[in-house]
């Protein structure tokens, strides 16, 4: 037996415990334990064998990093399999997350136990995998196929109760699983046919047709959910021997695809993201209270975010009717979670009994940390945190929500600067999952490690950036949007520029994702940046006579693109076309075609490109910084990894022709990163 699988045997009963730290992956030593396990129980004769785990989990997913590695013997499906013909009935007995390998291993039990509140689901499909060890054949032959759909489309979880009343549990229990599993294998019931060996309930012929179009159309490009659909359709029409082969060579070949190289790098990016050289030594504070000042967009946001990750919230606008307002606001993000049913009634009370509002800043006294989201402009930003440094501790931290103002220069003269920071939210600050933690020269350790478990205790994907214009997102943003306007210039259509990056896997075009959002702050930037721009950089005027004509965007009925009333609908606006032709013809241009390979090879070396100046100007610590910031605040495809891992996916020669051909487009306007030359 391996030291991370035990048996026990206790009357006629072996207790097989399985103990591999932190989630009991199925990792070869967990499967041989396993295999030997099995061997055992049957040379001793006992009655049952329980098979519970140590730590706060059940098995809890295979071992992500023997993938792209030979597999190693035994395998996990075969495993199971001996589990499942045992003549000795095995009882599963769960409580924590019971995913991937170990609801496999639940399925080939003859009984399942599970403790309330466990719960289950099978994750592969965010890896870009299918099950490998059983999990798409034996699932519908437990629960049907309808509830399975969910389940290995999108990696969703069910709870205990739930599997139960699907016929997928025997029991629920409350306390010890090796208790509960006692007390059952000594009174049990008849051992029912083995999951493989059941029938799947038949579904309508159009079901999984049905079921792939909607499933293609949410996946964007990721193929792992639609294949997942194919996995279960085999459960219907082949014998569990023959669909689980299918699987598993599926599975073995899935493995080697860039997609699902691409999810697991962001699955592990995200896992190391929280965890940046900067605060290795370094210990959060506890939060408990925090102020937030400005009670608009993002201030509302904020506060309803803060307050449910359990925090006080004290609410600081600048008058009494914009105090009302900001309170109104966050008290509706409150009851819209009521009405989807994301929160309780008594939950909404009791977050609402956490928030008050003031128009005095002495009410920020007493807070643990302060969050700014006035409106962008120097001289008030700077008002308010005199204001705040005056009635707050001395190391209570400072943190403004600035976009592209200079953090440090907001916060210049403030008493103690270790404890000045920058929480970039992204819009809308409850929904969004990114924040950029800005560090400023002089914070300390420990209130960036602050920053980090505020993000995690609001459910974000935190990450550290320094200062510069933008920070790392915006930057990016910048220099995409940059190449897509010099795209324009140069005879594409913003209709061709938004087609190819939506092919690319993005939800929106560059252009339509402006309009959508409003084409003014870009405006703002572009007049504030005017004054320090290269004269010899390539300027591209048409948003600025678009925003001059008081095309703004949806929200004033056209932007790069008209829209008629009754629809959202982007629709080609001749006076956009006229007018790029136009600054065409005065610059002189002669318009190209592009295609969309060339449009997206351009834009993303580009991006690549400003990814890699970030990360050697020190601005994000490592390559996964940037691809987390692209992945969970501008949408880029997680099935790509982010723009840094998708340069190893196509190979950096790939992204220097793209980026040769962007200089010679555009010469004197980009500056070249030296990590890609
Ligand atoms: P907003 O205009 O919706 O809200 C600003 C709020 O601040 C208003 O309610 C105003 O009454 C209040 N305010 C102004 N001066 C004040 C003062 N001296 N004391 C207290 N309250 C005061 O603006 P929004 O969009 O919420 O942006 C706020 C900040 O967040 C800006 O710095 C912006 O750059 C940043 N931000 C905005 C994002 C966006 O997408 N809108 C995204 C990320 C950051």
């Amino acid at each position: 037996m391996t030291f991370l699988v035990s048996v026990r045997i206790q009357d006629d009963i072996a207790v097989v415990t399985i103990d591999n730290p932190p989630v009991n992956a199925t990792g070869a030593k967990v499967r041989s334990g396993l295999s030997e396990a099995v061997q055992l129980c049957e040379q001793e004769e006992v009655r049952a064998a329980v098979i519970v785990c140590a730590g706060r989990t059940f098995v809890a997913g295979g071992d992500i990093s023997e993938f792209g590695k030979p597999p190693v013997e035994p395998h996990l499906p075969d495993v199971y399999q001996i589990i499942e013909d045992s003549p000795i009935p095995w009882i599963a007995a769960m409580h924590g997350t019971v995913l991937g390998g170990g609801f496999e291993l639940a399925m080939a039990c003859a009984f399942r136990l599970a403790r309330t509140g466990t719960r289950f689901g099978l994750p592969e499909v965010n890896v870009g995998l299918i099950p490998g060890a059983g999990g798409s054949q034996r699932l519908p032959r437990l629960i049907g196929v309808e509830a399975s759909l969910p389940l290995v489309t999108t990696g969703a979880m069910i709870g205990a109760s739930e599997l139960l009343e699907l016929g997928g549990l025997d029991g629920v229990f409350d306390g010890d699983p090796l208790e509960a599993a006692l007390v059952f294998a000594r009174s049990l019931p008849p051992r029912p046919a083995p999951v493989s060996l059941r029938d799947v309930a038949p579904v309508a012929d159009s079901f999984f047709d049905e079921a792939r179009t909607k499933t293609t159309a949410k996946a964007r490009g990721q193929e792992s959910p639609v294949h997942n659909i194919d996995a279960l359709e085999w459960a219907t029409a082949l014998p569990f021997s023959e669909g689980q082969l299918k699987e598993r060579a599926l599975h073995m070949e899935l493995r080697e695809t860039p997609q699902s190289r691409a999810l697991r790098h962001a699955f592990f990016a995200e896992r190391q993201v929280s965890k940046p050289a900067a605060i290795a030594a370094a210990a959060p504070r506890r939060i408990t209270r925090i102020a937030v000042v400005g009670g608009g967009l993002m201030g509302a946001g904020i506060a309803f975010a803060a307050l449910q990750a359990g925090l006080k919230v004290t609410l600081i606008e600048r008058d009494q009717e914009a105090a009302q307002e900001g309170r109104t606001r966050i008290t509706g993000l409150i009851e819209g979670g009521v009405r989807r049913g994301k929160l309780s009634p008594e939950k909404a009370a009791e977050l609402e009994a956490k928030l008050n509002d003031s128009t005095d800043y002495s009410a920020a006294a007493g807070a643990d940390l302060a969050i700014e989201a006035v409106f962008e402009d120097m001289g008030v930003k700077q008002a308010v945190f005199r204001s705040l440094a005056a009635v707050m501790d001395e190391d209570a931290i400072l943190a403004t929500n600035t976009s592209y103002l200079d953090p440090t220069e907001i916060m210049q003269g403030i008493t103690n600067p270790t404890r000045c920071i920058g929480l970039h939210f992204f819009s809308p600050a409850h929904i969004m999952k990114l924040l950029e933690i800005i560090r400023l020269p002089g914070t300390s350790a420990e209130v960036i490690a602050t920053g980090f478990d505020l993000g995690k205790r609001m459910r974000k994907v935190s990450v550290l950036s320094g200062i510069c214009d933008g920070f790392i997102g915006n930057r990016i943003l910048a220099a995409y949007r940059r190449q897509a306007d010099y795209l324009l210039m140069d005879g594409a259509t913003p209709a061709e520029v938004d087609a190819a990056m939506r092919g690319f896997g993005m939800p929106m075009g560059p252009y339509e994702l402006q309009d959508l959002t409003g084409l003014q702050i870009a405006w703002a930037n572009r007049k504030r940046l005017a004054a320090s721009r290269d004269p010899k950089e390539r300027y591209v005027e048409i948003g600025d006579r678009l925003c001059e004509g008081g095309r703004l965007g949806q929200r004033s009925g056209k932007g790069w693109y008209r829209y008629e009333e009754s629809n959202r609908k982007p629709l080609t606006d001749n006076f956009v076309s006229d007018l790029i032709v136009k600054l065409q013809d005065e610059a002189g241009i002669t318009r190209q075609s592009f295609s969309a390979g060339e449009i997206t090879d351009r834009i993303l070396a580009v991006i690549i490109n400003e990814g890699a100046l970030i990360v050697e100007e020190g601005i994000a610590e490592r390559a996964l910084d940037v691809d987390m910031v692209m992945i969970h605040g501008y949408g880029f495809p997680r099935w790509r990894g982010g723009p840094m891992n998708y340069t190893n996916e196509i190979g950096l020669d790939r992204v220097k022709a793209a980026m040769d051909a962007v200089q010679a487009q555009s010469p004197d306007s980009w500056q070249r990163s030296q990590l890609l030359t």
